[in-house]
């Protein structure tokens, strides 16, 4: 599975955490930036991994800013993305389950790496439910 992982200034120290960790778990990783902790615009991130995600360049993606909400605004504006904010386990697994959730995104200014960690695992291992949630995901997907 090819994963895309992205950040801002603010999460970018929590982004690289999460990048070794999950390279060094066998994940093919693509980061899309930022490459510092210099100071820049979360919108232009969560565009860039949306549409990595949207272009199926990568499977699914990990966005983070301060608090996962401006950059998952951002790739949400990007057609057939579903980028869901997470600060718990119990949200990012049925974000996947229900939402089909090809983005999960959270602020490494609310979350520190064990729970970045239980977020991204929850995720990744929960699989899409099917069933009453299709026409849901469809209609998502067509606004
Ligand atoms: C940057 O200071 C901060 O505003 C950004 O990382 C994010 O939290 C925005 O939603």
């Amino acid at each position: 599975m090819k994963i895309g992982i992205a950040s801002d200034h603010a999460g970018y120290e929590l982004k690289e955490e999460i990048l070794k960790i999950m390279k060094e778990e066998g994940y093919d990783m693509v980061d899309y930036g930022t490459k510092s902790p210099d100071r820049v615009n979360y919108p232009d991130f969560g565009r860039k991994l949306g549409e990595g995600v949207a272009s199926k360049e990568v499977d699914c993606g990990i966005a983070i800013c301060g608090t996962g909400i401006g950059i998952s605004i951002a790739a949400n504006k990007v057609h057939g993305v579903r980028a869901a904010v997470c600060s718990e386990p119990v949200s990012a697994k049925l974000s996947k389950e229900h939402n089909d959730a090809n983005i999960i995104a959270f602020g490494a200014r609310i979350v520190g790496i064990e729970m970045a960690k239980a977020i991204v695992e929850a995720w990744l291992n929960a699989k899409f439910q099917g069933g009453r949630h299709v026409d849901r995901v469809s209609l998502l997907d067509n606004m």
